[in-house]
């Protein structure tokens, strides 16, 4: 990926989080790229990206050979929310992740953006367990049958993405 694309992708998550969020997210969104695994998905609209989502690695430290994926972020640029971008981007996403064997995609997100996709509350622990308080947002997307119900555990995502604040939804509304 060049530096203009990468560039792009940020001002997406710059703009789509905006003012409060808008910087960190972006940063954020900056130390992900520059992990080598890490998954990005765009979609283009007016040949510009409007919508960026990325994956990153997400290990159940007991299951290390279940291949599970953490989104976020996932944002589109507040001039094309509302026309599409977003389900194109979980629908585009979804099926590349199954085309390379994912077997489960997790999410601390909106509760309710991310069910129309298929994702359910899940039980199954964040990195900081104490510090999950809205339940209903962290979420878990099967994509090969019977994986979810048997990982139990501790779980570790990326070094960029192991800070307490990013787990922590006492805040949030
Ligand atoms: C959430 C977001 C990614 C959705 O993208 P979008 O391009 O506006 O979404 P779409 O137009 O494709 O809408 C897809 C569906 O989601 C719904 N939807 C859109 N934004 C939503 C939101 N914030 N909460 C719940 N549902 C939402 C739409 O009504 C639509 O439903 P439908 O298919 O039944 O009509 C985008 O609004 C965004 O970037 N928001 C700010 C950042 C953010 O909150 N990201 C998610 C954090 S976890």
């Amino acid at each position: 990926m060049n530096q203009s694309e990468i560039d792009a992708i940020l001002e997406v998550h710059r703009l789509a989080f905006g003012e409060a969020e808008g910087e960190e997210t972006a940063q954020l969104a900056k130390d992900f790229l520059d992990h080598p695994d890490t998954i990005a998905i765009s979609v283009k609209r007016d040949g510009q990206v409007a919508g960026n989502v990325l994956f990153t690695a997400f290990v159940f430290e007991d299951h290390p050979e279940t291949k599970c994926y953490l989104l976020a972020p996932c944002g589109v640029s507040p001039e094309y929310q509302g026309f599409g971008v977003g389900r194109e981007l979980m629908e585009t996403s979804i099926e590349h992740l199954k085309f390379i064997g994912t077997d489960a995609v997790f999410v601390l997100g909106v509760p309710t953006f991310y069910p129309r996709y298929g994702f359910v509350p899940t039980d199954k622990q964040t990195p900081y367990p104490d510090l999950l308080t809205a339940h209903e947002a962290w979420m878990a997307l099967e994509l090969t049958a019977g994986t979810v119900q048997r990982l139990n555990g501790t779980t570790k995502a990326i070094p960029q993405f192991m800070q307490a604040h990013w787990w922590d939804t006492s805040g949030r509304g």
